[in-house]
C-alpha cells in the first residue's frame, strides 16, 4: 500500500514506528537520554514567526518572483565556530546574494547551510586504514573526526555542544546582521581581498559600485535606510538527519496550533534518509517548517509523486523544495521526467540545483573534489531544462567556505589537482573557496542578464 494511504496520527515520536537509517549506535543509552532530555528544556533557536516568513519567501520564489541562495560548509565543524570563520562565511553569502539580485533582478532569499549542520550522514558505517576498522566520522554532533577508537566512539554530550555552538553562530549571525553587517555603505564588510584574480575583482567592484548607486536613489527617495528595509533577513538550515535530536526540538506552537522545528528555519532531508516508508518522512510530515529533500538520479517518477501526497499534502505555497542533485552527466536524462512527475501531481514544489552532490570525483591520489566547470555546467543545464519543461528554476544550494581552501578543482585561478593537498580542510565533501564561490554567482547573473537581454530583443 502507498504511503499516502496507510497515515496514521502524527506526533513527535511517531517516526520511531518506522525503520530508521543514519543514526549512530550509542553505547550508552542512559546517558544518551539524559542527553536528548537536556535539548528539550532548552530555549528554541529560531521562533516560529520567523519560520512561517522564511515559507512565505519561498512561496515567492516558487512564482518566480525570488530566488534561493542556499549554501555553507558540508559539515560544520565545532573548531571553525569562532568569529572570523563565521563573519567570512557570512560575507561570502552576503555578496554571492548581491551579485545575483543585480544579475537576476530579483530579491535573494539568503538561507545558510549553518548554526546546526553537524550530522552527517555516511555511505558506510565503518572505515578501514591500515587494517584497523572504525565507525565513520558521522559530524562533530555525534563524533570525531580523528582515526581512533576514542575519538569514533559516539558521544551524546556533543548533541549539548552542538546546539550551543549553533546558538553561538546564530547569535554572532544576528547581532551582525543588526549592526549592518549587510549594508553596503560600509564597504570594508564588502572588500576583496581574497580575490586575487583581477578580472573578476574589476567585474564585482562594478556590480557593488551599480548597487550603490541605486541605494544611494533609493534612500534618497524613501528616507530609509536599506539595511533598516532587509534586515534579520537571514535564514539557517541543516540536514534534519539525527532524529532524536530534532525531535528533542520540535515545539507545539499554541498560536498556530502547529509543532515546529525549532532547531533551524528550513531542515532538509538527505537523499539516503527520503525512503518513502522510512522514519525521517515521518517525522518531516509532521512539522510545519518550509522543508527541502535531495532529489538524486535513484529517485523513480512515483516515489517523487509520493513525497509530494506525503509531505505537502495540502499543497501549501512555499512548504516543499526539490533539491536535485544529478550531476553533470545525469540531468539532462533525468530532470524533465522529474518535473513532469511533479506537475502530474498537480501540486507546488520549489526547485533548486544543488550541482554540487552529483559532481563528486575520487581523483587518481584518492582525494575527493568537484570540478567547477561541471559545477557551472549542471547549474546552467537546470536553468535551461528548467525554462525548456516549462518549469523555473527558483534558486541554488552550494557548498561553500569563506575561507581561502583548495578543495574543488578550476575556476578562475585554474586550480589543478596538483593544489588540492596545499589548503584541503573539509572533512567530509569538497567545498567551493571564496572565490570560486563568488564567480560562481558572477557566471550565473551574467547568463542571466545575457538571456534577459535576448529574450527582449526577440520581443
Ligand atoms: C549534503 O548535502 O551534504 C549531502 C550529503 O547531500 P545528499 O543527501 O544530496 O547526498
Ligand atoms: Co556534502
Amino acid at each position: 500500500m502507498s504511503k499516502s494511504l496507510a497515515l496514521t496520527h502524527w506526533h513527535p515520536a511517531s517516526w520511531h514506528d518506522q525503520p530508521v537509517t543514519q543514526q549512530p549506535k550509542y553505547a550508552d543509552p542512559v546517558a544518551l537520554e539524559r542527553a536528548v532530555a537536556s535539548l528539550s528544556r532548552l530555549p528554541p533557536l529560531v521562533v516560529s514567526w520567523e519560520v512561517e516568513a522564511l515559507r512565505e519567501r519561498l512561496a515567492k520564489a516558487q512564482r518566480g518572483e525570488q530566488f534561493l541562495l542556499q549554501g555553507g560548509d558540508c559539515a560544520e565543524s565545532f573548531a571553525d565556530c569562532e568569529s572570523d570563520s563565521i563573519a567570512r562565511r557570512l560575507k561570502i553569502l552576503l555578496q554571492m546574494s548581491l551579485v545575483l539580485l543585480q544579475g537576476l533582478k530579483k530579491p535573494v532569499i539568503r538561507v545558510g547551510r549553518f548554526a546546526g549542520q553537524y550530522a552527517k550522514p555516511r555511505s558506510a558505517d565503518t572505515e578501514t586504514k591500515d587494517g584497523v576498522t572504525l565507525p565513520c566520522y558521522r559530524g562533530d554532533n555525534v563524533n570525531r573526526p580523528g582515526f581512533t577508537a576514542l575519538e569514533r566512539e559516539p558521544d551524546p554530550e556533543l548533541l549539548l555542544r552542538g546546539y550551543e555552538r549553533a546558538a553561538l553562530t546564530l547569535n554572532f549571525v544576528r547581532s551582525l546582521i543588526d549592526g549592518g553587517f549587510a549594508d553596503l555603505h560600509h564597504p570594508e564588510y564588502w572588500d576583496l581581498s581574497f580575490l586575487r584574480h583581477a578580472p573578476l575583482r574589476d567585474a564585482y567592484q562594478k556590480i557593488v559600485d551599480s548597487i550603490g548607486e541605486s541605494l544611494d536613489f533609493f534612500e534618497s527617495m524613501s528616507g530609509q535606510q536599506v539595511h533598516a528595509v532587509t534586515r534579520g533577513d537571514f535564514y539557517t538550515s541543516h540536514e534534519g538527519l539525527h532524529l532524536l535530536s530534532e525531535q528533542a526540538q520540535t515545539r507545539y506552537i499554541g498560536r498556530q496550533k502547529k509543532w515546529y522545528n525549532l532547531s533551524t528555519h528550513m531542515p532538509w532531508i538527505g537523499m539516503r534518509t527520503a525512503n518513502i516508508d522510512g522514519a525521517h518522512i515521518e517525522y518531516f510530515r509532521g512539522i510545519a517548517n518550509p522543508i527541502g529533500v535531495k532529489v538524486g538520479a535513484a529517485m523513480s517518477a512515483e516515489w517523487l509523486q509520493e513525497l509530494v501526497h506525503v509531505l505537502n499534502p495540502q499543497n501549501q505555497p512555499g512548504r516543499l523544495t526539490f533539491i536535485h542533485r544529478f550531476g553533470i552527466k545525469d540531468i539532462e536524462q533525468r530532470l524533465p521526467a522529474m518535473i513532469e512527475a511533479v506537475r502530474g501531481t498537480g501540486s507546488q514544489v520549489l526547485w533548486v540545483c544543488d550541482p554540487m552532490h552529483g559532481n563528486t570525483e575520487t581523483t587518481a591520489a584518492g582525494i575527493k573534489t568537484r570540478r567547477f566547470n561541471n559545477i557551472l555546467g549542471e547549474v546552467e543545464a537546470a536553468f535551461r531544462i528548467h525554462e525548456e519543461c516549462g518549469s523555473m528554476l527558483g534558486g541554488v544550494h552550494i557548498e561553500l567556505t569563506g575561507d581561502d581552501v583548495t578543495e574543488c578543482i578550476g575556476g578562475a585561478r585554474g586550480l589543478a589537482e596538483a593544489d588540492l593537498v596545499r589548503a584541503y580542510r573539509s572533512q567530509v565533501d569538497p567545498r567551493l573557496n571564496a572565490e570560486q564561490a563568488l564567480e560562481l554567482a558572477m557566471l550565473i547573473a551574467r547568463r542571466a542578464g545575457a538571456n534577459r537581454r535576448t529574450t527582449k530583443a526577440f520581443r
